[in-house]
């Protein structure tokens, strides 16, 4: 049974925050940051452009004052906190980085030639951008535009794999897996974003431009909000991409997870209320976008941006990679096995603070939590153990977490002995009991027997299993 020992790695404990929302946090602020450097290369093309054609002589003096900046240090920050998602995700989910350097091999490298090529034209344009011909800046922002877009081509493949692996899954096809079913949905999705991120950028730029005039203001600020027209397509981009969404992920969204309603809630909400801010104003023709009116905006679309990265990751769950990983590094695989070998047994890292639990039952509690439950759960702060089991008796935390997927259909399967579950209980009761100095060893063998049971009874698939789901139902 035992086909050698799982690949452990070191696993980083961020404190009270969860594990997966570090990685989550930070994700937020890049793909943001990522995204106007994105919207704002395009927008920069289209400014040059007006320029150079006599449409807009203004359209210049933008492009060589702090909006450049902006950008130059949007593409800086982004790649910082993008080596700052590496480092994260190898101390929280090293198995998944794993997984996806392993599969997608070529194409990290070809995003990564992308992204040198945005360094390179972008950085080339904002240190020599003024003393080249129109024809040669036009062709640099052009060039940074579409490497900037094209790193977001090779890597929106990748994130939206997780998601949605299509028939990658069973064919192990690259090309199936890259162009997978939330691909395109979510390529446009993320353009539209960027526009809009820039155009909303760019009107806060111009307001803080005091050499301008307010004609010449509104001349600039009606060019920038048409990279907010786009906005109008949303809904339907939206919709095709919730169409195509497995249909339980769906349901978290549409009210089956309070967590993630709230979130999808904010996303749409602020959207729309941007995006009817600009139409109506677009409309009425003489649209002008104050610095605090342009500057909130801004605000809400980072709003809409933490919401919908939220939603992204979390319909996601029990996985890292649908049907391939779960989000504790586990494969389906493994948990079968785990079942009889033991989670943690050939875990060799030690635990932080070990002296601090009374006894070797408590430890290995300890392991296992760290092991099978810490990427979504903290002891007793967020989504923390002790507070979601306060009210129920031993019997009821065996059985729920024996059948974690039937608990809870966002959970994997429980992967490990009986001896290790019951370990986990022990470790919190006694956390939630404060800690004391002593506790008892738990050894009855009925517990232990009733415990192989109900995790014989619910079995290791998923609790996400179509065929399972509708049993339940009928
Ligand atoms: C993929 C992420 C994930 C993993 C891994 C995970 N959980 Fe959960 N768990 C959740 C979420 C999300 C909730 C819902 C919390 C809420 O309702 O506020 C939850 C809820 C629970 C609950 C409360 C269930 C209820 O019906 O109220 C328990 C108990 C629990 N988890 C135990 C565990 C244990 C023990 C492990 C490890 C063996 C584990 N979980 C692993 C995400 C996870």
């Amino acid at each position: 049974m035992d086909a050698g020992p799982l690949p452990y790695y070191p696993i980083n404990d961020f404190g009270p925050a969860m594990k997966g929302m570090v990685i989550g946090g930070l994700g937020i602020f890049h793909v943001f940051i990522a995204q106007f450097a994105i919207g704002g290369g395009m927008l920069m093309c289209y400014f040059q452009w007006l320029a150079m054609t006599g449409r807009v002589p203004l359209a210049r003096k933008f492009l060589d004052g702090f909006f450049k900046f902006l950008v130059l240090v949007s593409f800086v920050v982004g790649a910082l906190t993008g080596v700052g998602m590496w480092f994260t995700t190898i101390q929280i989910s090293p198995r998944t980085i794993g997984m996806m350097v392993d599969e997608f091999h070529w194409i990290w490298a070809t995003e990564w030639t992308f992204f040198c090529l945005e360094i390179v034209a972008g950085y080339t344009f904002y240190r020599y951008g003024s003393i080249l011909t129109d024809k040669a800046r036009l062709a640099l922002l052009g060039l940074y535009s579409v490497a900037a877009w094209g790193s977001l081509f090779w890597i929106n493949g990748i994130l939206s794999w997780q998601l949605t692996p299509g028939d990658w899954i069973g064919s192990g096809s690259l090309a199936a897996g890259f162009f997978n079913p939330s691909f395109f949905p979510s390529l446009i999705f993320r353009t539209i974003v960027s526009m809009t991120i820039a155009g909303l950028a760019a009107c806060v730029v111009v307001n803080l431009m005091l050499e301008l005039s307010r004609e010449e203001k509104t001349t600039l600020i009606q060019r920038a909000a048409r990279f907010l027209m786009p906005m109008v397509l949303m809904p339907i981009v939206g919709l095709w991409f919730f169409s195509v969404l497995p249909e339980d992920s769906r349901d978290w969204v549409m009210g089956g997870s309070v967590a993630m309603t709230m979130f999808m809630t904010i996303a749409v909400g602020t959207s729309m209320l941007i995006g009817l801010y600009a139409l109506v104003g677009l409309i009425g023709q003489r649209l002008y976008i104050n610095g605090a009116t342009a500057s909130l905006l801004c605000a809400l679309a980072f709003a809409a941006t933490a919401g919908g990265e939220f939603v992204r990751e979390g319909v996601r769950k029990p996985y890292t990679v649908r049907q391939a990983l779960y989000s504790n590094s586990l494969t389906g695989e493994d948990v079968a096995r785990l079942r009889q070998v033991g989670s943690v047994t050939h875990d060799p890292y030690p635990l932080e603070n070990a002296s601090q639990y009374p006894n070797e039952q408590l430890k290995l509690g300890a392991k296992v939590f760290r092991m099978q439950c810490s990427v979504c759960h903290t002891m007793s702060a967020t989504n923390g153990l002790t507070h979601l089991t306060g009210t129920w008796t031993m019997e009821q935390k065996r059985l729920n977490i024996a059948q974690l997927q039937r608990t809870k259909s966002f959970m994997p399967p429980f992967a490990g002995t009986p001896e290790e579950l019951e370990a986990l209980v022990q470790l919190v009761t006694w956390e939630h009991a404060d800690r004391p100095t002593s506790w008892p060893v738990s050894t009855d063998t009925d517990v232990l027997n009733r415990i192989q049971q109900w995790l014989d009874d619910v079995g290791t698939e998923s609790g996400l299993k179509p065929g399972r789901l509708l049993a339940e139902a009928g």
